[in-house]
């Protein structure tokens, strides 16, 4: 994979942020040619990264190891890297404050970090998901603190990264990728950049439609499943089959997008950017009512789902002196990621009922909660026979459902993983 094509440009980018985004977009350059210089403040990272140690689900170390070994790959904690490189791509994080309002410091302190060591003709890119206006509003004022001006003296675009972390199917490089400038000349620095590396580029006309292009993506799926969610309970009220109803849907050859019911929206993305969207309409006195809607929605979803598995104890049974087991704790399936998991927030609320739940994840061998540390359990026979009931949480890809069929009293199967129908296997 990291093969340079001969005979290429090298063009040197920075990458800052080495996460879930940016290291697969550092691979990706490196892949195509380019010399990358990686800049993180988690050292942690970085001395993984030099002693070829992944941290990422989709990367082997095998991946890192070759990364490091092809030599256009250097790790930086010092941001005066930026002095070096051609393009710079901000991969940081924009997470929420207080669970309801952007918090942008990240992207504003890698700003203000890089800032006095911009040169004349670089390219500046942010990838971070966020609200309309940012890169236009927050991040190039802090660029032109000192002195140096946006599509004059240096390019400034937005670019919304649209990978999907645990997705085999579809490699970064065949993602379509949106692309913006603050001027014209920007926006052609871009596609110079971008045209190497991705097969299709969409160019848009201004980095807030780039921004709100993202932001619809991501609402459309926060709506979506949140409405699935919905049906999925009042099917159960009914005594209808959600997921028997979705597939005979899904047969209609137009109109129709299934979308599948779950404990609940996770991850850093879903169900975080639409609230960016819904502080910004605010500043137009709009409301974001679908948003509010889906958000009150998934919100529910941890206790309902804590009110399904009461209801399938067995008689003299409670939340509270059953035996759960709580199998797979990420956000979604094939991904090491806890960040507002609703299958660790539904570990937590039983915990503080004070009832004994374990978990088992194969791709999370430890979780802290409240400030302690928990241990994943090993899946065996014994472990699954022990329990009152198994609560399918996360359908990993990887985990051994015919054995977890075979050996659980009572399983809750919250993502519709098992298929075939059996008598103590009870889905969402
Ligand atoms: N994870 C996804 O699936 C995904 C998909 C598409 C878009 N996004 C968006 O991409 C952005 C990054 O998300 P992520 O999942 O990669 O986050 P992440 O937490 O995995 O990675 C971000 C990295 O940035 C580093 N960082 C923070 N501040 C820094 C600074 N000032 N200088 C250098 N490094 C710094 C952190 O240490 C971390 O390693 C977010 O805006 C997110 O919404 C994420």
């Amino acid at each position: 994979m990291l093969k340079a094509p001969v005979g290429k440009a090298e063009m040197k980018v920075g990458i800052v942020g080495l996460g879930y985004v940016g290291l697969p977009l550092a691979m990706l350059f490196v892949s195509k040619g380019f010399q990358v210089r990686g800049i993180d403040i988690d050292h942690n990272k970085i001395e993984n990264l030099r002693q070829g140690i992944s941290y990422l689900t989709d990367v082997a170390d095998e991946e890192v190891k070759q990364l490091v070994a092809s030599g256009r790959f250097e790790t930086a904690s010092q941001y005066s890297v930026v002095g070096e490189v051609d393009a710079v791509i901000l991969c940081v994080p924009t997470p929420l404050r207080d669970h309801a309002y952007p918090d942008l410091s990240y992207i504003q302190s890698a700003a203000s970090a890089i800032a006095p060591f911009l040169k004349q003709g670089q390219l500046v890119v942010l990838e971070s998901s966020t609200f309309p206006g940012t890169t236009e509003e927050v991040l190039q004022p802090i660029l032109e603190k000192h002195g140096k001006k946006a599509g004059s003296d240096f390019h400034l675009g937005y670019s919304p990264e649209r990978i999907d972390p645990g997705n085999k199917d579809v490699t970064l490089e065949r993602i379509p990728k949106v692309i913006s400038g603050v001027s014209q000349g920007c926006l052609l620095k871009l596609k110079q950049l971008y045209g190497q590396v991705f097969d299709t580029l969409v160019p848009v006309t201004t980095p807030r439609a780039a921004e709100m292009t993202k932001l619809l993506e991501n609402c459309q799926r926060f709506v979506n499943i949140s409405f699935i969610n919905e049906i999925a309970m009042i099917c159960e009220a009914m005594g209808i089959d959600v997921w028997e109803v979705i597939e005979a849907a899904k047969t209609k050859p137009y109109g129709f997008a299934p979308y599948y019911p779950g404990p609940g929206v996770g991850g850093h993305c879903i169900p975080v950017d639409p609230l960016y969207l819904e502080w910004k309409a605010k500043q137009y006195q709009l409301d974001t009512r679908f948003i509010q809607l889906a958000k009150l929605v998934n919100d529910q979803m941890q206790d309902y789902v804590l009110e399904r598995i009461k209801k399938l104890l067995p008689t003299g049974k409670t939340l509270v002196n059953s035996r759960l087991l709580l199998i797979g704790i990420t956000y979604k399936k094939d991904v090491n990621d806890v960040r507002e998991s609703t299958p660790l927030g539904i570990f937590g609320k039983l915990l503080e009922l004070g009832g004994v739940v374990l978990y088992h994840d194969p791709l999370v061998p430890r979780i802290e909660w409240n400030g302690r540390i928990y241990q994943s359990v090993a899946l065996t026979p014994q472990t699954l026979a022990a329990c009152d009931c198994a609560v399918l949480l996360t359908d990993h890809t990887q985990l051994p459902y015919d054995m977890i069929v075979k050996h659980a009293p009572l399983i809750f199967d919250t993502r519709g993983a098992i298929k075939r129908a059996h008598p103590h296997v009870v889905r969402l």
